[in-house]
């Protein structure tokens, strides 16, 4: 093998291990999440935000033409909210500011991420996909409050 292939090859191998022990370290160290696409969840068709465990929450999200539903979630602060999106027409995106969260929301098919809000505040949301006339206007936004309130309104037909 010439010097140059050697050379070539361990370079590449170099890099493999770098790349997976950046995963590793994203994964486990910083606690970094993948969206995935959840397969074992029926398709909804309502929006719903419930309570699952002590502050925890999961919510239902329609995205449309052009808004999502629920637009407004109002939530205690230190909650975490795990998110099942899906959308009742085309491709839309979903994504939180400030947030470690960009979705898809397709037809067809839901997509999970799970958020915590540690800190009150507005979080907006806002579709990232152009998705038609009224794409600029298609958003909303999550209210972490110091209270208990837990409330999901807004985007109806
Ligand atoms: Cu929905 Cu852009």
């Amino acid at each position: 093998m010439d010097k140059s292939e050697k050379f070539a090859l361990g370079l590449s191998g170099l890099l493999l291990i770098t790349f997976f022990v950046a995963i590793l370290y994203a994964s486990v160290a910083k606690n970094i999440q993948v969206p995935t696409c959840i397969t074992d969840v029926e398709p909804f068709t309502t929006d719903t935000l419930f309570q699952v465990g002590e502050d925890e929450y999961e919510l239902h999200m329609i995205a449309r033409m052009w808004a999502f539903q629920p637009s407004t979630v109002t939530l205690p602060a230190g909650s975490t909210l795990h998110m099942y999106v899906t959308s009742q027409d085309i491709i839309h995106g979903f994504k939180i500011e400030n947030k470690n969260v960009n979705l898809m929301a397709v037809p067809n098919s839901i997509n999970y991420m799970s958020v915590t809000f540690d800190e009150p505040g507005e979080y907006f949301f806002a579709c990232h996909e152009f998705c038609g006339a009224a794409h600029h206007a298609m958003a909303g936004r999550i209210h972490i409050t110091e209270d208990d309130e837990v409330e999901a309104t807004g985007g109806d037909l």
